[in-house]
């Protein structure tokens, strides 16, 4: 049987990178073997992204990600190697064979992941179930209470734990082993004399189901009917498993994505929120689960959308996650508005006394642009009317401002704000706008490249090439390189030596594990490919680097020859040596391209 190894390379040479890519990044012919868009690894405008029609890879010339069809498909959808594997093959029509993993540790992983979501889905059943039987009365006239009808209990799959703590682990007991119950976070063990003993952690709650993007269970929230303190936190999480990361998951985004990506998303912070919005007809709400968003959550958000809605309650004690989260959205370019309520009122409860339309209403005419929110709070704090006051009112504002990624909106934002905090002073608003403007000086400088000149461009694409056309080319190179070391003291020479170790017979020199810039420089090279590569432009390189290479080692004669002279006070001999070298030095120079 082929290990996933196998399988890589047979699905590799049959994909077609820009197609696969294609589906998820709008792509423009750029070259005549490759293709730019706008990469969806960070938030840009211009496009960055490039993909490479013959060898097959990506790079963000801006964020510096880069790779094979392979890890493009798993980074994005955010799954292991070998189902990203499965997804290229099925995207392609490429059918795969049975397969094993690589590894007996990924063989086991995949099998336990495999058997915690059907646990998962056998425990959301259960709870369904139990939801129906007459010792449940009182978590369905709870249900009933807050306005949860039949079709949104049967859509968000609304269950009931029983306050027993064996009653699900009995079902699960015969078809899973203790280990991997206690795995699945959906228990917990007792210490002490009957140490071992697991018992079900969710007891007399309402439970929720968390799903992955698909739709699939693998994690819950449960929320307490009891009223005494004994019973725990009003909501209680899945712990973090191997199927669930708090962090990656955003609660109903599952069913809201479709919506989300034609409209719009609102962001709530409850579960129950996000329920009673969605049943109230809103289908594109996702919830942040009473948690400050995650880098995680962020991008996965951002596949679908870049507008939304946030109804948090920024006067609650979440204020910091509040903060937190609307910090991030905005570095990631989100257009953000704010809904703030009436004082008192989730979106649940809001909807519950005022209606449906009546919270539509709200959205459409009382969403307040982030910045406008934030000048509001800025003013109530402080009194602007004082120069004082203005100044710490711009002294708030501006870590916010410099959230925003794009200078030109910096600079349109903070006039925009100055004029709005009634700063009539040039000086104070030119001190905002340029505090605004310069933040950090650009740690990225996108497009950037290092100094290299054509003729070690032309190495740099000898030895890495892919085709069969360039192969003897490829070997060409690797021997001058090996033999003759022309690549010594070029700015080229550490990636120039990675692929003289890779050797001959690697296959794809362009999957080779390099750092950020030799990654970056090789890309670049190969991405600006305009010449075809031939064997006469290859020694035409060669040529040009055994010259370079000569003239740097008279030019390291020289120099000791000058030390000499200078000791003996051979002034004529010191005159000639350095006549030479400021020659060689202008020759160096002009060689450069
Ligand atoms: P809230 O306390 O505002 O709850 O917490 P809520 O959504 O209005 O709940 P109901 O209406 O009383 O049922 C907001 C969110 O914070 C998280 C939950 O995700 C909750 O929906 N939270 C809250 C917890 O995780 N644990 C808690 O104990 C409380
Ligand atoms: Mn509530």
């Amino acid at each position: 049987m082929p290990t996933s190894t196998d399988l890589k390379d047979m699905v590799k040479q049959q994909a077609d990178i820009v197609r696969v890519v294609g589906e998820y990044v709008t792509l423009k012919k750029s070259g005549a073997q490759n293709y730019t868009g706008v990469c969806p690894f960070h938030q840009e405008k211009t496009g960055s992204f490039s993909v490479h029609v013959t060898r097959q890879f990506y790079h963000c010339f801006g964020c510096g990600v880069s790779g094979d069809v392979f890890s493009f498909v798993q980074k994005y959808e955010n799954i292991s190697f070998p189902e990203a594997i499965k997804v290229v093959a099925e995207k392609c029509g490429i059918k795969l064979p049975k397969f094993e993993y690589s590894s007996p540790e990924e063989a086991q992983q995949a099998r336990h992941r495999g058997q915690l979501m059907e646990m998962h889905e056998r425990a959301c059943a259960f709870f369904e179930e139990q939801l129906r039987r007459p010792e449940a009365a009182h978590a369905r006239q709870y249900l009933t209470n807050r306005g949860l009808g039949e079709e949104t209990v049967r859509e968000f799959r609304i269950g009931f734990a029983p306050d027993s703590g064996f009653l699900l682990r009995d079902k699960l007991k015969s078809d899973y082993s203790e280990p991997l119950l206690r795995e699945s976070g959906l228990f917990s063990a007792k210490e002490g004399a009957e140490a071992g003993n697991i018992y079900s952690k969710f007891r007399n709650r309402i439970m929720f189901p968390i799903a992955q993007e698909n739709g699939r269970v693998i994690a819950f929230t449960g929320r307490t009917l009891a009223t005494d303190e004994k019973a725990g936190p009003k909501y209680l999480n899945s712990p973090e498993t191997p199927i669930y990361s708090k962090g990656r998951v955003l609660f109903n985004l599952d069913k809201a994505k479709e919506t989300i990506r034609k409209e719009f998303a609102i962001i709530v912070e409850g579960q129950m929120d996000c329920i009673s919005v969605y049943a109230a007809g809103f289908h594109n709400v996702i919830a942040s689960s009473g948690t400050a968003f995650s880098e995680a959550q962020v991008r996965l958000l951002s596949r679908f959308t870049k507008n939304v809605v946030v109804n948090f309650d920024p006067d609650t004690a979440g204020a910091t996650a509040t903060d937190r989260s609307l910090g991030m959205l905005l570095e990631e370019e989100f257009h953000i508005k704010v809904l703030r309520l009436e004082a008192g009122f989730d979106p649940d409860l809001f909807i519950r006394t005022h209606g449906a339309a009546a919270y539509k209403k709200a959205v459409i005419e009382q969403s307040r642009d982030y910045f406008d929110y934030l000048l509001d709070r800025a003013m109530a704090m402080f009194p602007v009317r004082t120069p004082e006051g203005k100044k710490n009112a711009i002294n708030y504002l501006l870590p916010h401002v410099h959230r925003v990624s794009n200078r030109v909106e910096r600079d349109t934002l903070a006039s925009d704000l100055a004029q709005k905090l009634g700063i009539d002073s040039s000086v104070l608003r030119q001190e905002f706008r340029t505090a605004a403007t310069n933040r950090s000086a650009g740690a990225v400088r996108p497009g950037a490249e290092p100094l290299v000149t054509s003729s070690e461009k032309v190495l740099i694409r000898a030895a890495s090439a892919t085709s069969l056309e360039e192969r003897e080319m490829r070997s060409t190179v690797l021997r001058a390189l090996a033999e003759e070391r022309l690549h010594e003291g070029l700015n080229s020479e550490t990636l120039l030596q990675h692929l003289l170790e890779a050797g001959e017979e690697v296959d794809d020199p362009m999957s080779l594990p390099l750092e950020e810039p030799e990654r970056k420089l090789l890309a670049s090279v190969v991405m600006k490919e305009d010449e075809t590569l031939t064997p006469e432009l290859l020694q035409g390189a060669l040529e040009g680097l055994r010259h370079r290479v000569q003239i740097y080692r008279r030019e390291r004669e020289i120099k000791s020859g000058i030390v000499e002279a200078e000791k003996r006070n051979d002034v004529t001999a010191l005159l000639k040596l350095k006549q030479e070298k400021l020659e060689l030095d202008r020759k160096l120079a002009s060689g450069l391209n």
